[in-house]
C-alpha cells in the first residue's frame, strides 16, 4: 500500500523504544499468518486504516519533539517521552505492515486510504497545542479500545495478530497518559474537554463505520463499541 503520509527522519533514535512490538517482529519474522478467506478481506480493509494513523502519529510526535528542542524550557525527559513514542509508532507500522503483506489487497484501496488521510490531515487544524495534545489522548485512547476489541473478536486469542493488538494497545495506553500530561489539562475546562472528546469520536465513528462490514466479519460491532462514552 502507498503510505498515506512520507516517512519521518527518524532511523537514528529507533533504539528509544521499548515497545513490546519490537519483539513481536521479532518472533515473528518468518511467520505465514493463517487467517480464514473472510478473515483475510476483512483485515484487508481495516489494516489500513490503523497504518494510517500510525504514520499520522509518527509525525504529531516528531514535529512536537522538534518544537520541544528549539524551546529553550523543554526538559531532557519530555524530548525522549516523545522521541520513545515516535519510535514506538514506528514499530507499530512496521508490525502492520508485515500482517498488510501477507493479505490481498482491496480493488479499492486507494478510496480506504484518502478517506483515513483526509481524516488524521484535519486533526490538530486550527486547536491550540493544549487541544492538540488533548485530541491525541482521545484518539489513543480509542485506539486502545479497538484494539482490545479486536483481542476479543473472533479471531483465536492465541493468534499472532491478537498478540499484536495486545502489544499496540499497551504502547498506547502509555501514549494515553503521556499526551494528557503534554495537555496541561487545567488549561482546558471539562466542557471544552468534552466537546473536543465529542467531537472526535463522532468523526472517528463516522470514518469506522465506512468499514462496518469488515469489522463484523471478525466480530467487533463499530456502533456498539462508540455508544460507551467515558471522559
Ligand atoms: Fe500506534
Ligand atoms: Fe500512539
Amino acid at each position: 500500500m502507498k503510505p498515506c503520509f512520507a516517512s519521518i527522519p527518524i532511523q537514528a533514535s529507533l533504539s528509544q523504544s521499548n515497545s513490546p512490538v519490537k519483539s513481536w517482529l521479532e518472533l515473528h519474522k518468518q511467520c505465514r499468518f493463517t487467517f480464514t478467506a473472510l478473515q483475510q478481506i476483512a483485515l484487508s480493509r481495516l489494516i489500513p486504516l490503523l497504518i494510517c494513523g500510525e504514520q499520522s502519529s509518527q509525525w504529531v510526535f516528531y514535529n512536537e519533539k522538534e518544537r520541544f528542542r528549539q524551546s529553550p524550557s523543554a526538559s531532557e525527559n519530555d524530548i525522549v517521552d516523545l522521541e520513545r513514542i515516535v519510535s514506538d509508532e514506528v514499530y507499530h507500522e512496521k508490525a502492520l505492515l508485515y500482517v498488510l503483506e501477507q493479505l490481498p489487497t482491496p480493488d479499492d484501496i486507494n478510496t480506504i486510504r484518502r478517506r483515513s488521510q483526509l481524516f488524521f490531515a484535519g486533526l490538530g487544524k486550527q486547536l491550540t497545542i493544549e487541544q492538540h495534545y488533548a485530541q491525541i489522548a482521545c484518539l489513543d485512547s480509542w485506539v486502545c479500545k479497538l484494539m482490545l476489541a479486536l483481542e476479543k473478536s473472533t479471531l483465536p486469542c492465541s493468534h499472532p495478530f491478537v498478540s499484536l493488538c495486545r502489544c499496540i494497545k499497551q504502547d498506547e495506553a502509555k501514549h494515553v497518559s503521556i499526551a494528557k500530561k503534554h495537555s496541561k489539562q487545567s488549561a482546558l475546562t471539562k466542557e471544552q474537554r468534552l466537546r473536543l472528546f465529542d467531537q472526535l469520536t463522532q468523526k472517528l465513528h463516522k470514518l469506522l463505520s465506512t468499514e462496518k462490514k469488515a469489522f463484523l466479519t471478525i466480530g467487533v460491532d463499530i456502533d456498539t463499541l462508540f455508544i460507551t462514552r467515558t471522559n
